[in-house]
């Protein structure tokens, strides 16, 4: 809880761990004093230390912990803040003016002021005790009559303690190949991490860890945040010559602009920020836990075995052909149905209909509503793919409104996939969206959709807009929000998924409306654990959705294809009518089992026991948090055989499991001696598996 301490002012915000402490220098600066494991005595928190002048070059503030530099004065590190002010002044000079304490003293807002011009910014803090988690945004607000222009708003800048260097951990990748772990020290200068794409985008995720170049997945400090925002966001890791490490958090402001007319703010996305002395593993729990019992729309709710017939017809969907793998799919053990592309107004293939959101005529002569009533007395629910933000030009939505869409004038309208984005900042666009998924919704009986979004922006132009056009960034992310906020208030049974041809907006601002994830359109299940892996950093294994599909099916073998998906949420997406009834019945016992795991998998806690890191093994661990009952999983990649090795089985490194009570007594299935939690955790097992051999074993406490 935060107090206000002896003076000059300072606050410190605890959780169950770690503490957060701010506090003001003699000078006015305020700065941040403290981020790390929680300390006994609240004086234990050290004063806030402002930094002399560094020669005649540098000031103070480049040399201080800044909470929320402001592009102004001596300082040339990453501002939080750029202002362009009404006479045309572009520094902003924030002096402290007062601060307010709320919900129990767990929320803290700072407001400061300029010291001439009427602006403030207002700094929030949340202390999310249980959750060991502080959360913080920042608000700028036009006080005075005239308009003034932001061109840069950050969340939030957080450092580590002094000393360098600092290792960043963090995910990369492209479409088909997202969330690639990579680790690098940081050395002097700024590292950027960003998303120009209008969404959170393939190529990095808004999210960090750092740790001073020894941590593992179970020990060593770990400092880490992650941004609540699925647009243009931008992170910046800055080390400073004066061993400052800072990383900061927000708004993109890569063709940034944005209009603050009299009385009007501007509130940067919500951050979270933790700490912990055990090691990336730790880190990892604590965003899991916190995603899926505060974030996401559905909290704990387990997720239904999907199956999702993209795969197989893609765009030739019809009642008949979808009624015959549905039935196929029911027998199996499926409980959700998922049609997904190619169901609506004259879509044949990627070339038209984006935009018309009804039911094709020829494909469904009497609209969709057979197929639903179908896949319901198969005994499953009915789920429908969407991809709201697009419109084809081949499509009546676009001949009715070709300026709905983001263009410049006198410059070609680049077509991706040959559909074009529809400016979600516009409320005719917004509203249009909303009547026909309305209906849609409103119509059937659907539990299920899958909004995707296939590709990013070109010419970011909004030819009349109301205000500077480059708010769209914003304004973009912000009509997104309404509109599917809208839908989900509408109809507040429906589970959303976010797919952007695979996982190209997962974050925790879009995890706000949807409960799970389409992490890759890349199925291929070795390629899949390095991307489950990655993903596994920031985000829980009950969004992950995981398909077993027909990539790999004559290399890999299908139950290697199982055990990988059955590690997130399964689903299944192969061709079911070309599966022999041996594929089926293996596929068949093995949805039976998970559904008997699921609660371990989608509401445990996840111990990356070994990690794939390019190498030929794989384990992983789910646990209960009560320490009753888990799940191991195994997978060995394709290895060349060594002599004298005479079978084609390995005997893998020794796995240390994790997370058991360890003076109570476990069973490992498959192996017949019980042992103490402790010697499972201190001496371990072997496991050997063949090329492309898996292993799912369920851990139980007896
Ligand atoms: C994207 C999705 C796929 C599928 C297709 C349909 O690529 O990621 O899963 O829905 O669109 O066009």
């Amino acid at each position: 809880m935060p107090t206000l301490p002896p003076k000059p002012p300072g606050w410190v915000l605890e959780t169950a761990h770690t503490a957060y402490a701010l506090g003001l220098t003699a000078n006015g600066l305020l700065l941040n004093r403290f981020w790390g494991a929680r300390l006994p005595l609240r004086t234990d928190y050290p004063p806030p230390a402002e930094y002399p002048n560094f020669a005649s070059f540098t000031a103070a503030a480049h040399l201080s912990p800044e909470e929320f530099p402001a592009y102004a004065g001596a300082s040339y590190v990453e501002p939080c803040l750029k202002l362009l002010l009404p006479d045309g002044v572009r520094d902003a000079v924030l002096k402290f003016e007062k601060a307010d304490l709320r919900d129990g003293d767990t929320y803290l807002i700072i407001h400061l002021r300029d010291a001439f011009y009427p602006v403030s910014v207002a700094l929030h803090y949340r202390a999310h005790h249980d959750a060991d988690l502080i959360e913080r945004w920042a608000v700028v607000t036009n006080a005075g009559p005239l308009p003034l222009t932001v061109e840069r708003l950050f969340s939030a800048q957080v450092h580590p303690p002094l000393g360098e260097p600092y290792r960043l951990t963090h995910v990369a990748g492209k479409w088909s190949a997202e969330f690639q772990l990579e680790r690098e020290t940081l050395t002097h200068g700024v590292k950027v991490l960003e998303s120009r794409r209008l969404t959170t985008s393939h190529h990095h995720n808004p999210w960090f860890m750092l740790d001073r170049g020894s941590a593992d997945e179970e020990q060593g400090e770990v400092w880490f945040g992650a941004l609540a925002w699925s647009g243009n966001w931008k992170l910046t890791a800055e080390t400073t010559d004066f061993f400052g490490t800072r990383i900061s958090l927000g708004l993109n402001d890569w063709d940034f602009a944005y209009v603050l007319n009299a009385g009007e703010s501007l509130s940067a996305p919500r951050t979270f920020f933790g700490y912990t002395k055990s090691g990336f593993g730790a880190a990892s729990r604590i965003l899991h836990g916190y995603i899926r019992k505060r974030v996401l729309p559905h909290r704990e709710q387990l997720h239904k075995v999907l199956y999702n017939s993209w795969e197989a017809t893609t765009f030739n969907v019809s009642e008949r052909a979808q009624m015959k793998i549905a039935k196929v799919a029911a027998s199996l053990g499926c409980e959700l149905f998922v049609v997904d592309d190619g169901w609506f107004h004259k879509r044949k293939n990627d070339t038209a209909g984006l935009g018309d959101w009804w039911a094709d005529a020829k494909k469904f002569p009497n609209g969709l509503g057979p197929l639903v009533a179908g896949v319901n007395q198969l005994g499953m629910e009915f789920g429908i793919w969407v991809e709201p933000e697009m419109v084809n030009a081949n499509s009546d939505l676009y001949r009715a409104h070709p300026d709905w869409v983001f263009h410049f004038p006198n410059r070609k309208r680049t077509e991706m996939r040959n559909q074009m984005i529809l400016n979600l900042a516009r409320a005719d666009v917004r509203e249009y969206l909303y009547g026909k998924l309305y209906a849609l919704l409103s119509d059937h009986n659907i539990a299920f959709v899958k909004w995707d979004m296939n590709r990013n922006i070109s010419e970011p132009g909004w030819p009349d807009a109301p205000g500077d056009a480059r708010e769209l960034w914003v304004r973009y992310v912000e009509g997104l929000y309404e509109l599917w906020g809208r839908l989900r208030d509408s109809h507040p049974q429906v589970i959303f998924q976010s797919c952007s041809g695979g996982g190209g907006r997962v974050d925790m601002g879009i995890l706000q409306y949807a409960d799970q994830v389409w992490v890759s359109d890349n199925t291929d299940a070795p390629s899949r654990l390095s991307i489950q892996e990655g993903f596994s950093y920031a985000y829980p294994a009950s969004i992950m959705e995981a398909w077993v599909t027909d990539a790999g099916f004559n290399t890999i073998p299908l139950e290697f294809r199982l055990h990988v998906a059955m590690a997130g949420a399964l689903g299944i997406g192969g061709d079911l009518l070309k599966w022999d009834n041996e594929d089926r019945a293996l596929a068949a016992k093995w949805i039976a089992y998970y559904k008997q795991i699921r609660p371990v998998v989608q509401g445990g806690d996840l111990y990356r026991l070994h990690r794939l890191d390019g190498g030929m093994f794989n384990a992983l661990q789910y646990m209960l948090p009560d320490r009753s009952e888990g799940v191991l999983f195994g997978f060995r990649m394709f290895a060349p055989q060594f002599l004298p090795y005479t079978t084609n089985t390995v005997l893998l490194p020794t796995l240390h499991l994790r997370g058991l009570d360890s003076t109570a007594s476990y069973q490992i299935e498959g192996i017949e001696a019980v042992r103490s939690g402790a010697a499972w955790m201190e001496d371990g097992l072997r496991l050997s598996l063949p090329n492309f051999g898996s292993t799912v074993r369920r851990i139980r406490r007896i």
